[in-house]
């Protein structure tokens, strides 16, 4: 397993759409391994591949609950209930944090690493991590969905 290098604003890259994953080979299975560790060296709660440079449909989400690292593969978004208001940071904007209105539930569909076909209802946290993560495989950004003056550079602390 290995950290990758990760992309931030600014990089093209972020604003391209994802292509669909077709093999769940060894190449892959080092991606998502290494998206986990990379994603846990930053404390993210979720990564997408466009943010370490590779255009597949893969997210890895980590709530630090009991459920582990979910890795989910071609997510599929096919319903929404309700709205939150939340704070957003994302690892590509260091430091930077806003608010934005998420969907307060989440059905989703996607492939898990062993090529199972599952379905997820996520509330809260996860239907925001889960939102988030497959606007990254739309070239879609946290930031260009703020609520305006809600924008905030805070400093890590040491
Ligand atoms: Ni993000």
């Amino acid at each position: 397993m290995a950290i990758r290098n990760l992309r931030y604003e600014g990089d093209d890259i972020l604003k391209k759409k994802s292509r669909e994953v077709e093999v769940i080979d060894d190449k892959l299975q080092t991606l998502i391994d290494d998206m986990i560790e990379t994603m846990h060296k930053y404390n993210g709660v979720g990564l997408a591949a466009v943010q370490v440079g590779i255009l597949k449909r893969v997210i890895v989400i980590d709530l630090y609950d009991d459920k582990g690292p979910i890795v989910l593969i071609n997510p599929i978004i096919i319903k929404t209930k309700g709205e939150q208001e939340v704070e957003e940071g994302c690892l590509s904007f260091p430091n930077q944090f806003a608010k934005v209105i998420r969907p307060a539930e989440v059905v989703a569909e996607y492939t898990d690493r062993n090529g199972k076909r599952m379905r997820v209802h996520a509330k809260e946290l996860l239907a925001q991590a889960i939102a988030h993560e497959v606007d990254h495989l739309n070239g879609e950004l946290f930031i260009d969905k703020i609520i305006p003056g809600t924008l905030e550079y805070i400093e890590p602390e040491e």
